[in-house]
């Protein structure tokens, strides 16, 4: 038979994050073992008081069958409680919160719950990919907003067109933002729910990495610009992933306005199953400590400025991240995203991602070009190696 992928599935690339681990492939077949800043996936184990609670649970949910499509009740508890410690904001877990299978799952499925064919979604280019793919499955249209580093991220609204915001249903902010790593001030996530506000968009703010921040202030949450307003039309994702070294454990959550939750909730019913239990007690029990989360933070602050140092010895000019796993660094001048990626690979056998791979192209233009990501994700170890490589390159 002639086996054919629908046109929706055909249209679409491949996954960015594939072609690089393909690349890792590839190394590890000619018998070299890269350091891989590639994609973001620690490669350091969860930790033990989280894998500790899992096994406790396991035995616990021993006849449990499938779980609750939207999380526990304990579960949206201790996340209703953590918002409540970190944000200032009160949300009822019964109505506000529900559970998702990582923010992937529940970031690429929520554009099911509210896009019409033709409607549009305003997402950050560079950004997470399911802002974009979620909106394609769902029939959507992508209108991308550059973030660079030259408007740390803050949107232009006023070069959003009216045709735009007409038909615009959701609109993406990610804070920290990923991967430049620049933190939102309340000033800028005002601005953006009342532009939201005013054309009744669904403010959408994925705050994945609100946890990895080397700023003094620790970055705010989109909920808190609502909280006066019942969280009228904003959510916010949030996951274990990134705070609590749980990327493989899928688990994470959707919180603020109880209508668009409820939407949220009735997709998610048609989808999946939800997440197992045993992983959800485990990640209230991540939830209920900062202690691993503070060693984190420190961890990944290290391994940050080794890079940076390496590379400002290398020649280039120095520019840190203030939040986040990734540096989101310049290529040296005259080189593309791509070029400076190969040429990490081959002299110092360091993995990173090219810009121009996960980044979209705005007015003719890709803001990713010139750039290379790298994610803070392998051992410490490995990145003092990479480091000393790095730095003993020539390239200004
Ligand atoms: C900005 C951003 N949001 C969300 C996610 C999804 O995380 P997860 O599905 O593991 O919760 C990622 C993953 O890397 C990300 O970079």
């Amino acid at each position: 038979m002639d086996v054919k992928p629908s046109n929706r599935v055909a249209s679409i690339g491949a996954y960015a994050f594939a072609a690089v681990d393909e690349k890792v492939s590839e190394l590890k077949a000619k018998g070299i073992t890269p350091i891989d800043f590639g994609v973001g996936d620690y490669q350091d184990p969860t930790p033990r008081l989280i894998r500790q609670a899992c096994k406790k649970a396991v035995d616990a949910h021993a006849t449990d069958g499938y779980p609750s499509y939207i999380g526990a009740q304990s579960y949206r508890e201790a996340v209703a409680a953590w918002l409540k410690r970190r944000f200032d904001v009160t949300l009822d877990p019964k109505t506000q919160v529900a559970s998702t299978i990582g923010s992937k799952e529940g970031i690429f499925n929520f554009h099911e719950g509210f896009v019409n064919p033709g409607d549009t979604v305003i997402c950050p280019s560079p950004g997470d990919p399911p802002y974009k793919r979620g909106t394609l499955f769902a029939e959507g249209k992508v209108f991308f907003v550059p973030v660079t580093h030259r408007n740390k991220c803050e949107y232009a609204f006023r070069r959003i067109p009216d045709e735009v915001a007409r038909t615009a249903k959701i609109m993406w902010v990610t804070t920290p933002s990923s991967p430049l790593g620049y933190v939102a001030n309340l000033s800028f996530l005002a601005r953006a729910y009342e532009f939201c506000q005013q054309r009744n968009i669904i403010l959408a703010s994925d705050e994945a990495y609100s946890e990895l921040y080397f700023t003094r202030e620790a970055p705010h949450s989109a909920l808190e610009v609502a909280k006066d307003n019942n969280f009228d039309g904003v959510v916010q994702f949030h996951s274990l992933s990134k705070r609590s070294i749980m990327t493989g454990w899928r688990v994470g959550w959707v919180a603020g306005d109880k209508r668009v939750v409820d939407v949220f909730k009735k997709v998610k019913t048609n989808i999946d199953s939800g997440t197992p239990n045993f992983v959800q007690d485990a990640a209230a029990a991540a939830l209920a400590d900062e202690a691993h989360v503070k060693k984190l933070r420190g961890m990944v602050k290290r391994k940050r400025n080794l890079i940076c140092a390496a590379l400002k010895k290398a020649g280039l000019k120095n520019c840190k991240n203030p939040a986040g796993l990734y540096l989101w660094h310049k290529a040296p001048d005259g080189m593309s995203g791509e070029q400076f990626a190969t040429l990490l690979i081959e002299k110092c056998h360091v993995v990173t991602t090219p810009g121009e791979w996960i980044s979209d192209t705005v007015d003719g233009e890709n803001p990713g070009a010139g750039h290379v990501r790298f994610a803070f994700v392998p051992p410490i170890e490995e990145v003092k190696v990479a480091a000393e490589r790095i730095a003993a390159l020539k390239l200004s």
